[in-house]
């Protein structure tokens, strides 16, 4: 069902006593939106994070899940192994996990289906390059991205799966997308998507937009008729801006 979202993901900071202070601070601020709201720490933090807001509103996320139930994979993390640390959904497909470990679209399929198997709601993102959005391929990089890793996918799988666009020049750059790139490439996605699965089916999906949203940008990138929320990095580090994020609908 397509909703409000607003997702922090705090990437590789915080270590614990940082996500203490952080968490604390979060508890402190007030919401006046009706957003879904989740934050995504390392997995180090996230027992910690999750039972210091079991009475919260805020939902703790995973970034990232290895595709096996089990085994041999030294240093991964399994689904199960975050749900049983109260984990109900996860990041897939960060550019940071396509650039750095070469996470490719086949591979996201299969974490994709694993964590739909496992009953794991999922963000998964995607994004062109600058260059190809300046040799205007940025929306054929774009349905290329999804349609690899999800158009196996039965339309009733679209209800766990919420999408996030992310052009990877405007992450962590402060480039950010201007509020009508964002609609563009949203409404872009969505007609991709009723292609495959019909009107209802993408009608019915939450399409987040990334990259360098902060809290004077966000009302605008908000307001746009296919842009259902964002997934915050830089900005997701301090409360306060956070909360001016969250309440930006
Ligand atoms: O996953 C969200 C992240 O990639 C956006 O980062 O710092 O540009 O908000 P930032």
């Amino acid at each position: 069902m397509r909703k409000n979202i607003v997702a922090g993901n705090w990437k590789m900071n915080n270590d614990l006593p940082q996500t203490e202070v952080l968490i604390s601070n979060l508890k402190k601020q007030t919401q006046t939106s009706n957003a879904e709201v989740m934050i995504a720490p390392t997995f180090t933090n996230l027992w910690h994070a999750f039972e210091a807001l079991r009475q919260s509103n805020i939902e703790v996320i995973a970034q990232n899940m290895h595709f096996a139930e089990h085994g041999a994979y030294t240093g991964e993390v399994s689904a199960s192994m975050l749900q049983s640390v109260g984990v109900q959904t996860v990041i897939l497909g960060h550019s940071e996990r396509r650039a750095y470990f070469n996470e490719t679209d086949e591979l996201l399929a299969k974490k994709v289906d694993q964590a739909l198997k496992s009953n794991l709601r999922v963000i998964f993102c995607f994004g062109e390059e600058l260059a190809d959005r300046k040799s205007n391929k940025h929306e054929a990089v774009v349905a290329s991205q999804i349609q690899n890793a999800l158009f196996h996918l039965e339309a009733s799988a679209f209800k766990n799966i919420v999408l996030a666009y992310e052009p990877v020049w405007a992450i962590g750059t402060g480039e950010t997308a201007s509020p009508e790139q964002a609609q563009d490439m949203h409404a872009f996605i969505r007609r991709t998507l009723e292609s495959k699965y019909g009107h209802i089916a993408s009608n019915n999906v939450s399409i987040l937009y990334g990259g360098s949203v902060k809290p004077g940008n966000a009302k605008e990138i908000f307001s746009k008729p296919d842009v259902d929320g964002g997934l915050i990095g830089g900005a997701a580090l301090k409360a306060e801006d956070f909360y001016a994020i969250v309440n930006a609908f």
